[in-house]
């Protein structure tokens, strides 16, 4: 048999974080394949990327879940053995309890409040110098996460819990202290929504009807049982801190539209359709999920490549949303390349590929397109700001990536 490429440099995974989002992209052009076998942690792994292998890391009858994530991964971003962990029927049992919170009335329903959010910060802002709007969308997505979801939360909380959010996600790619700080925001978060769940259980307090709270309080599993409180928790924190991640996304749109002035007037005049095109195309683009892991199910050969039952095989996400095979000038920013586009399942993943309802791929997406939307015309539509000398570039090396300065804004006015 033909052998695959065999990266020998890549022998532990911190390596792998600090060469970040372009560690597969660059293999894949210096090997000129799509496919290569790499050492991580001392085990072997295989590195993919593009449309095609796509399609097949979404194959369930041949890659897994179970035993992908790392310990360090679950401890801080996702939670211990949350739904990114499961498989097969248990995975979309509880995959519709996500989807079902999701439908475009809910994603509307936050959309709404998003928008009525960022009206209600107007008139603080412009009574200081300069805001950093990284700082202001953690705080007011955590805000309208917890409101949307029917999680009490008092207004003196806010900037503690928010912070706890971002952390989870923030430690993804982490060693050291920004590990550290994951690993105790997320205890101090499980501890606050378990005893809520707790509460919600008990009759000792109310849940909104059609709320996250309630419908994740009293799911039931394929067995008929409730989740175990710390696993409800979990769960509900994989709806909240997801929205506060989206974060990341409104900076990287508000430093497109401050690089790219001259989509402004098209988004004034706001169609839907432009400013669709416009937040897809942020998504494309920026960095933010650079890979996912599998493990293959049973033995099987790929493109000469040998498959073995349980090896760890890595999805280039960053990369496949920038194949100049499926994007045509993939390394500029051009939200055209949106209007007539065909939509695929596997090209464009910067939320995981696949059908939500049978794959890992992410429920949120919806979500999360309607949240920068109402961000967007906020931003180019209902005020005026101006843009301070700053560093907004952001670092591939670093996992989350995201624009050093947060995106600085001064002398805003309401338009
Ligand atoms: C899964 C990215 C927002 C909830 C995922 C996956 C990615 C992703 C890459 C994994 C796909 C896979 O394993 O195949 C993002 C990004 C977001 C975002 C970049 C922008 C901030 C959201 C939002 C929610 C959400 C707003 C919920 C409100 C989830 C859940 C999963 C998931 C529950 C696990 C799905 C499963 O394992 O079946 N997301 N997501 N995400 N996302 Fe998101």
């Amino acid at each position: 048999k033909q052998r695959i490429p065999h990266d020998e440099s890549l022998d532990n995974i911190l390596a792998l974080a600090q060469e970040g989002y372009t560690f597969i992209q660059d293999r894949v052009k210096r090997y000129n394949s799509n496919l290569f076998e790499a050492r991580l942690l001392g085990q072997q792994v295989i590195c993919m990327s593009g449309k095609e292998a796509a399609e097949l890391f979404y194959d369930e009858s041949r890659f897994q879940r179970k035993g992908a994530a790392p310990k360090r991964v679950q401890k801080t971003l996702l939670g211990e053995h949350a739904i990114q962990t499961m498989d097969g029927e248990a995975h979309r049992h509880r995959k519709l309890m996500f989807l079902t919170l999701m439908t475009p009335a809910h994603q509307e329903k936050l959309g709404r409040l998003v928008t009525e959010m960022w009206e209600d910060t107007i008139s603080r802002w412009e009574g200081l110098e300069q805001v950093v709007l990284f700082d202001e969308a953690k705080e007011l997505l955590c805000r309208a996460a917890c409101r949307w979801a029917g999680v009490p939360l008092e207004e003196s909380e806010v900037k503690e819990r928010a912070e706890d959010f971002y952390s989870m996600v923030d430690a993804f790619g982490a060693a050291g202290p920004r590990h550290w700080k994951g690993r105790r925001a997320r205890s101090r978060t499980e501890d606050w929504i378990r005893a809520l769940i707790e509460d919600v259980r008990s009759g000792n307090r109310q849940a909104e009807g059609g709320s996250a709270l309630l419908q994740i309080a009293f799911h039931t599993e394929l067995d008929g049982r409730q989740l175990e409180p710390q696993m409800a928790a979990i769960e509900l924190i994989n709806v909240l801190r997801p929205i506060v991640a989206i974060a990341n996304f409104i900076t990287y749109t508000a430093v497109a539209l401050h690089e790219h002035p001259q989509h402004g007037a098209a988004l004034r005049s706001a169609s839907g359709k432009e400013l669709e095109m416009f937040v897809q195309e942020v998504r494309r683009y920026y960095p933010f999920a650079p890979f996912l892991g599998a493990r293959v199910r049973h033995d099987f050969t790929w493109r000469n490549c040998e498959f073995k039952q349980g090896t760890l095989v890595l999805l280039d996400v960053y990369g496949t949303n920038r194949d100049a095979s499926l994007w045509e000038e993939p390394e500029s920013f051009n939200p055209e390349r949106f209007r007539n586009w065909s939509g695929s399942l596997f090209a464009f993943i910067p939320q995981g590929g696949g059908e939500p309802e049978r794959t890992h791929r992410c429920p949120g997406e919806g979500i999360t397109v309607e949240v920068m939307k109402a961000t967007l015309v906020f931003l180019a539509d209902h005020i005026r700001y101006e843009v301070p000398d700053q560093d907004m570039s952001y670092r591939l090396d670093r996992l989350p990536a995201k624009p050093e300065s947060g995106f600085v804004m001064s002398r805003i006015r309401r338009k």
